[in-house]
């Protein structure tokens, strides 16, 4: 068995089950795509974003860390253009009401229409309608109503003297983390002096009003970004965007994604925005096919020359060596943490065959495990086991995340170890009473070896 079977709802519930994500508000009958994290992916969750900063900022000299607010300033969003002209085209079933993505239908027909104009999609639809092609996922019925703009952007009254929104009092929930990055970008240039090309590098929550609601974790209308912003020369822009490509292509590779199941998307048709753009595509099981995980987008000097438009404030850099005055061009990557989440979980989920029963086992990369090492005494009962077992996990634990376990048995116990990802179990048995050796089991092998308790933290500094 292989991981080729895993379908979307395989995925959610094993991801509930194990305690990975659960659907947001169950007890009040659930928040249709909204999820929680719970132990073990919040867990491997801050892994990969802890994954994501080591390469992007730790083990860089031109870049910097951001964590700005949420709420901005509304005229940010009237400046990068998101008010006029962030929406989707949708389309809802004149019977049950379900909304679906009108670019999305035409797509399964092999009409491409993403980003296309609204006259566009409503004369492909008419087409389809005409002869009956185009079903309500939900529920069957051929009467869908014609194709509208619809705006991915929430709004809140945060600071309202009234609870009313209204066009004066509307505070939008960012849809994108980067608007923060433009924001600041002065005072970033002003306290850490950086000389160009340098980029600035945020993780943070966005929210949309998405439309479909139907992909578990792949697209929900609150998520979290992993953003870096590159400023350059606008001459320098087609080296460091082949640059970043293939840093950010690379990543994946890094932590275990397999090169056959990843693939570049060129958008012919461009953001407001963009002059360039390139997606990663992952092919995920659950989702039956190559889907988009992160963008690189060469964004021109659009932000910088917007904000300085909308704000008043001048963004000329000055080049000390040349004296030449221009607003820096910006290339960004932007990939979803969640949706990251979803495709490594996708990616690791194996079901094997062992002597005639089912394992799963969760094949992630090491420095992503929600867990790393697990600690067994052999019998719960034995209370001399139990002793060195706790001493080794108050040890160990100091270092990496640890699970001490006593119930069931012990295949029992690397099952559950498995099915989380756990790379090493380590047994206490009756031997290390009279050797101080215990074994160490590997996840993926499943092979065992004897190592002596004082050299434990050594053997796990080389492996993990
Ligand atoms: N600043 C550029 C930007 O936001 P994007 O292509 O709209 O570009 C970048 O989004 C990434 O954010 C996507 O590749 C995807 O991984 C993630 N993303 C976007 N919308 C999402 C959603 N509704 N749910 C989960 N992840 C999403």
């Amino acid at each position: 068995m292989n991981n080729k079977n895993n379908s979307l709802e395989k995925m959610a519930s094993f991801c509930k089950r194990r305690g990975f994500a659960f659907p947001s508000s169950e007890i009040y009958g659930g928040l249709a795509a909204i999820y929680d994290y719970g132990h073990y992916g919040t867990l491997l969750k801050n892994n990969i974003r802890d994954a994501w900063w080591k390469h992007m900022v730790q083990l860089r000299e031109d870049v910097y860390g951001l964590d700005s607010a949420i709420f901005m300033h509304p005229e940010t969003w009237v400046a990068s253009g998101h008010v006029e002209g962030f929406d989707d085209p949708r389309v809802d079933c004149q019977k049950c009401h379900q909304r679906m993505r009108a670019d999305h239908i035409l797509e399964s027909f092999g009409i491409k229409a993403d980003k296309a104009p609204l006259d566009f999609i409503n004369k492909e639809l008419e087409k389809l309608k005409k002869k009956k092609k185009i079903k309500c996922v939900n529920c069957g019925s051929t009467e869908i109503t014609p194709a509208k703009q619809f705006s991915l952007m929430i709004k809140s009254n945060l600071g309202s003297p009234t609870d009313e929104l209204s066009e004066e009092n509307v505070v939008y929930l960012r849809p994108e983390t980067c608007g923060g990055i433009y924001l600041e970008y002065k005072n970033m240039l002003d306290t850490v002096h950086p000389k160009l090309p340098f980029g600035i590098a945020q993780i943070g929550k966005a929210f949309r009003n998405e439309i479909v609601a139907r992909q578990f974790i792949f697209r929900t209308r609150e998520f979290e970004q992993m953003e870096m912003q590159y400023f350059l020369h606008p001459k320098e822009m087609k080296k460091n965007y082949e640059m970043w490509k293939d840093i950010r292509f690379k990543w994946y590779l890094n932590y275990g994604i397999p090169k056959n199941r990843l693939r570049w998307h060129k958008h012919e048709v461009l953001s407001h925005y963009a002059s360039m753009a390139y997606d990663i595509e992952f092919e995920f099981s659950s989702l039956q096919g190559f889907k988009e995980i992160e963008g690189v987008h060469a964004r021109g000097d659009w932000d910088l020359s917007q904000h300085g438009k909308y704000s008043g404030v001048d963004f000329t850099y000055t080049d000390e060596k040349t004296g030449e005055k221009f607003i820096p061009h910006i290339m960004e990557t932007s990939a979803g943490l969640n949706r990251l989440f979803l495709m490594f979980i996708d990616s690791a989920y194996t079901e094997e065959n062992v002597g005639g029963e089912k394992r799963v086992v969760l094949k992630l990369h090491k420095k992503l495990s929600p867990i790393k090492i697990a600690i067994f005494p052999l019998l719960r009962k034995k209370k001399e086991l139990v002793n060195v077992g706790q001493k080794i996990h108050e040890e160990i634990r100091k270092k990496w995340m640890c699970e001490f376990d006593t119930t069931g048995s012990i295949g029992k116990r690397y099952r559950r170890q498995d099915e989380i990802g756990t790379p090493y179990c380590i047994t206490v048995d009756f031997q290390t009473l009279d050797d101080n050796s215990v074994t160490v089991r590997e996840r993926d092998t499943m092979k065992q070896e004897r190592v002596k308790i004082e050299n434990l933290e050594d053997y796990f500094l080389k492996k993990l």
